[in-house]
């Protein structure tokens, strides 16, 4: 009698060809989990890109364009992906901007723009999920918060409440789906070799690596590595959990 390889889980990442998002994406395929990888359809170079980046996983990654920020592209995309691929067993909410500004400086749009994204496309995403998660009893949601919100950075009240906020929400949600074979849990990466972490200007940047323990920004790579450990079918026990990996930039206990 021959057995047949059980179906490899769906894993979707959000901001899935972004700095961080795509060598997640890889991570997760090298895991053995099959992955959608989600992002604007306006970033198209940056699909081309992907495409190659991610050609060694061809079978196991696909892109699907999606805005996070809009529940309705939310809920008709994970529809279409469960007819499509099957059901979503792993999310990772990875797509996240920076609105960077003083206080007295930020405009309101400032504000918005990075709540829609960086906060309420967690909500948008885990909202649409979280109900097929419970029904099948196992589901791994990852979210990517950041050691800024947990220490705040000059610049960025509104990046930092949002990422804050990314793990109130996770704390929140792990203890209503905690009978259901739910985990959720947020990472909380440092500063990262990433188009993101490039923009700060170069002086600000040397100071804060200079602030690092370990001497060096962090790798994607880094981060993925977590990323997949919580995610893992065997890491039940770990929820509502925050995962620093910041280099020792912020220690706390
Ligand atoms: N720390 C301390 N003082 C600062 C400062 C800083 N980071 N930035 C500006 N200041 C001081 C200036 O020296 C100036 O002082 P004086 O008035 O005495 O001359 C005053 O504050 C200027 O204030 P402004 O409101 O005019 O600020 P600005 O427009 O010059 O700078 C900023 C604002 C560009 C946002 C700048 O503060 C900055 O780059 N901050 C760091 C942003 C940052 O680290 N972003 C992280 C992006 S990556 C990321 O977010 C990924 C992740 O998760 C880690």
């Amino acid at each position: 009698m021959s057995h047949s390889a059980p179906p490899k889980r769906v894993a979707l990442v959000s901001g899935g060809i972004g700095g961080l998002g795509t060598e997640i994406c890889r991570q997760l395929a090298r895991a053995g989990r099959r992955v959608i990888a989600l992002d604007l359809a306006s970033r198209e170079e940056r699909v081309a890109a992907f495409h190659a980046e991610t050609a060694d996983f061809d079978d196991d990654i696909a892109f699907e364009p999606a805005d996070v920020s809009d529940f309705d592209s939310c809920q008709q995309l994970i529809a279409r992906i469960e007819q499509q691929h099957g059901n979503v067993d792993i999310l990772v909410n990875a797509a996240g901007i920076t609105r960077d500004a003083s206080l007295r400086k930020m405009t309101p749009q400032q504000w918005h723009e990075l709540m829609q994204v960086n906060l309420d496309g967690v909500f948008n995403m885990c909202r649409n999920a979280i109900e097929g998660m419970t029904e099948r009893g196992f589901g791994r949601i990852v979210n990517i918060s950041s050691v800024n919100g947990q220490t705040g950075q000059f610049g960025q009240t509104n990046y930092c409440a949002a990422k804050a906020g990314v793990h109130g929400f996770s704390m929140a949600l792990a203890r209503e789906t905690a009978r259901k074979g739910v985990t959720v849990n947020t990472v909380s990466p440092g500063y990262c070799d990433t188009p993101m972490v490039a923009a700060v200007s170069a002086d600000i940047r040397a100071q804060i690596v200079a602030g690092i323990p370990v001497g060096r920004l962090g790798s994607p790579a880094d981060i993925a590595r977590a990323v997949v450990f919580l995610s893992a079918d065997d890491a039940g026990y770990i929820t509502g959990a925050n995962l620093p990996v910041n280099g020792g930039y912020f220690m706390s206990f």
